[in-house]
């Protein structure tokens, strides 16, 4: 029988796990046993694993998690959904003769099946690899079937960079100037909502003065995605933050929202 394994059944793993189900054979596994479906995993052999998909997060272990997994399952292709330091497609793929997709994802965990089909999934695997057509046609097929739309890059480098560099760290160093600018407003004794309202209409016809909530950057995407680029270039956004949660602090011990 064939099937899909989704691997790592947290916030992204679970949802992708229940739209692939809606069209495919597919079952869950976890190194969480109580997350596992230990039931449809119990005799192995009878599955022919097509596609793997992986959800685990990054880690210095992370090729080696990988590989184990494709040594278990078996896989006909592979699919990378999580988020990666970039190069990693690349690494693995060559320690790998089956086709490696890396395809990043992009939404917010409390409404992920809303996200995964409002936003075209990007994916790409490297051309020069073996059955790396039929790969991107069941991939696409897959997705198409549970109601997400795709859409491919030339290669996974260009796809693992765009995840980082023009998804969290933008929207991080967005809210960064947001922190800039309410430090001044602050330091000056004016308005920061006031202020802003001077981008208002260039904003509206223009598209380029988004004004930004001055908070605190937590959750766990913006900030720990930073450590995976190589470098110091990006690490400007956590500085920023911390400082700012300095004075964050002690606005809100004056009862100050921001
Ligand atoms: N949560 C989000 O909103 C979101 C959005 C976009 C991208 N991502 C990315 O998706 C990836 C996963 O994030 P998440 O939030 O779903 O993580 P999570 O912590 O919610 O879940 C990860 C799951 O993987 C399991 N796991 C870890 N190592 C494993 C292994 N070797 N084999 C099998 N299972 C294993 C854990 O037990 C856990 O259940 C990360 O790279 C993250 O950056 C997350």
């Amino acid at each position: 029988m064939k099937k899909d394994v989704v691997c790592g059944l947290g916030e992204i793993g679970m949802p992708i796990l229940e739209l692939i189900s809606k069209s495919a054979e597919a079952v869950g596994y976890d190194i969480n046993p109580r997350l596992s479906n230990e039931k449809k995993l119990a005799d192995l052999d009878s599955i022919h694993t097509e596609l793997l998909h992986v959800c685990i997060p990054y880690s210095e272990k992370f090729e080696r998690n990988v590989l184990s997994l494709v040594s278990k399952f078996k896989p006909d292709a592979i699919v990378i959904h999580s988020t990666i330091k970039p190069g990693t497609t690349e690494k693995l793929q060559k320690k790998l003769t089956i086709p490696v997709i890396y395809s990043a994802t992009r939404g917010i965990h409390k409404r992920m099946i809303d996200d995964l089909k409002r936003y075209q999934k990007f994916y790409s695997v490297y051309n020069w690899v073996q059955k790396s057509d039929w790969a991107k046609k069941i991939f696409v097929n897959r997705m198409k079937k549970a109601g997400v739309k795709t859409k491919i890059m030339s290669n996974p480098l260009a796809l693992e960079l765009a995840k980082i560099i023009v998804d969290t760290s933008y929207y991080g160093w967005l809210i960064n100037y947001a922190q800039l600018s309410n430090m001044i407003a602050i330091k000056h004794k004016v308005d920061y909502d006031e202020m802003w309202s001077y981008a208002d209409e260039i904003h509206k016809y223009l598209g380029n003065r988004p004004k930004m909530f001055p908070g605190f950057i937590g959750g766990h995407c913006v900030i720990p995605n930073l450590d995976l680029m190589d470098g110091d270039a990006l690490k400007i956004i956590r500085e920023i933050n911390l400082d700012y949660a300095k004075i964050l602090k002690k606005r809100r011990s004056l009862g100050k929202k921001y």
